[in-house]
């Protein structure tokens, strides 16, 4: 009796020990300095760390209090966080720019990242890492460096993917129903709006091809013999973690490897600040809160489109919170608390506030589904013209153009998002939201274990190894063709054989009854 109960419990715990999920060593490759990325990834690699992976990041952004597991190598300091660079007006030119831009820092950070030494001690101490995670942004450099440690990648972005990246995991770009993240036009966009993003999409593509790829290469070169070509080593990530979800954008058409994980970096509220707190909950009507984001900054946005918000909100009966970087705005009234940092996540989980007028950056419209606050969004640059398009697609908010921002069109706006009806559809989709088979953060860490556990399986999609000639049909269509063409002409002149026979024929005949 009692050896039977032992061997039952040691047969449990062998099952517990071999199911248990092993350790990992992870290393981490965040070479773009852009903070508001970082912000999002640093959720997932503390939670790696917390359940017991060995955690090592590379990134611009150490941690201040170092916490056990997670390991920092800091690259803070070897570059400029950019801040001011984002003019209000939206141009054509501004989109070039910000593409050039985009793929020069990529190059940059390409040199920094392995000209740093303690970057170098990995490869030199032939470092052992079970599954490197690298971000899907402006540059390839790090899939060399993971490649020359010899660990499968996991890919992770923090946004919507880039023009560049959809032919690596094989996701067809069709600018008829996918939303290019410059412009407004979301999954319809109009002829023009198509034709736009044909333009603009390949043009991204363009020079990051011929441009980021090519001096990656030959960075990586200069300190790794044999790198394969960067194009190659992006079709062998093993999954990438998408900051993606249906519920907001729509369903999308993704390869099998791709995996939506978007709302983990969303963090339980804490507890609001005293003056805030006493703010929103001493009014009487609700509260908006307003913000657009750390990159906008008061000294580039016209006074007139302030003073339109301002007058707006003025007129309404609930309590404004905005987060400004100016101390003062102009004829401020009463019922506006101006500040220049604001916990937003814990604002925005209060339930008295009701409506959100956001530039529509991704973490903003993140935490605004996650706690159901309907948005007015007024994009500005970068991703947000397609975030703002989601949101009014969705359901989660409306949009306004900054060229139509008025005192009436911005009032008007705000109503829509404060009816009832409205805010009840609003809240039906932050319950789809949360509704999941797991957690996105218990997703996200699932697949990275995943794609260490089997890190000899290919899971990529066969339409990223394509060649386009096969991929548009093109080899199929010629043979067809010609078939076809051939048949035709093999019956035009069987046909014309055939006329021609019996004319002779009866020639021959009427002949033969003349000399009859
Ligand atoms: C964990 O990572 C650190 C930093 O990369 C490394 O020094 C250490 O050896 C690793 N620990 C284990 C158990 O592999
Ligand atoms: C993966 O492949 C390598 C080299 O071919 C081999 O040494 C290793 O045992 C394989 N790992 C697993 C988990 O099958």
């Amino acid at each position: 009796m009692n050896t039977r109960v032992n061997f039952a419990r040691y047969l449990l715990i062998t099952c517990v020990i071999m199911t248990g999920v092993q350790t990992l060593n992870i290393l981490g490759v965040f070479p773009y300095e852009g903070k508001s990325h970082f912000f999002v990834f640093h959720s997932y690699l503390q939670e790696l760390a917390k359940r017991g992976h060995n955690v090592t990041v590379i990134s611009h952004f150490p941690q201040k209090n170092p916490s056990p597991n997670y390991h920092d190598i800091s690259l803070a300091g070897t570059s400029r966080v950019f801040e001011d660079m984002i003019p209000f007006e939206r141009s054509y030119f501004v989109i070039l720019k910000i593409g050039f831009f985009i793929v020069d820092i990529g190059t940059e950070n390409c040199r920094k990242l392995l000209g740093h030494p303690e970057v170098q001690q990995l490869w030199k101490t032939k470092a052992k890492f079970d599954v490197v995670v690298v971000e899907q942004f402006n540059s390839d450099c790090g899939l060399g460096l993971a490649h020359q440690l010899g660990a499968p990648v996991v890919g992770i972005n923090s946004h919507v993917l880039m023009p560049f990246h959809y032919s690596r995991f094989g996701i067809p770009y069709n600018p008829s129903f996918v939303p290019f993240q410059f412009f407004n036009g979301g999954t319809k966009p109009t002829l023009y709006e198509r034709i736009e993003s044909n333009i603009f999409h390949a043009y991204f593509k363009i020079i990051f091809k011929y441009w980021s790829q090519n001096v990656n290469q030959r960075t990586l070169a200069q300190y790794f013999d044999d790198v394969p070509p960067l194009d190659e080593l992006a079709k062998d990530i093993k999954i990438m973690l998408l900051y993606h979800n249906f519920i907001l954008y729509g369903s999308t058409i993704l390869s099998s490897n791709v995996k939506e994980v978007g709302g983990y970096h969303v963090a339980a509220p804490k507890e609001l600040p005293a003056d805030i707190k006493k703010f929103i909950e001493e009014s009487e009507h609700g509260v908006i809160y307003i913000s657009f984001g750390s990159m906008l900054k008061a000294s580039t946005t016209p006074r007139d489109k302030v003073e339109a918000i301002i007058s707006a909100v003025s007129e309404l009966p609930q309590r404004v919170i905005w987060k400004w970087d100016e101390k003062t705005l102009p004829g401020i009234p009463k019922n506006i608390l101006v500040s220049k940092w604001l916990p937003q996540n814990d604002i925005l989980a209060h339930p008295k506030v009701l409506a959100f007028f956001s530039h529509c950056g991704l973490l903003g419209t993140t935490e605004a589904i996650y706690h159901g606050v309907p948005v007015v969004g007024m994009p500005v640059f970068g991703d947000q013209p397609g975030n703002a398009a989601a949101i009014e697609e969705s359901g989660l908010g409306v949009r306004i153009l900054i060229e139509d921002l008025t005192k009436e069109n911005l009032l008007e706006k705000i109503k829509t998002v404060l009816d009832p009806n409205f805010r009840n559809k609003v809240k039906q989709l932050s319950k789809a939201w949360h509704d999941r088979p797991m957690s996105a953060m218990d997703s996200a860490i699932y697949w990275t274990e995943f794609a260490a556990k089997y890190r000899n399986l290919t899971f990529r999609s066969p339409s990223a190894d394509v060649p386009l000639y096969q991929y548009m049909y093109i080899d199929v269509i010629l043979v067809l063709g010609s078939i076809l063409i051939t048949m035709f002409f093999v019956a035009r002149t069987l046909l014309k054989l055939i006329l021609y026979l019996t004319r002779l024929l009866s020639k021959d005949n009427k002949n033969k009854l003349k000399s009859n």
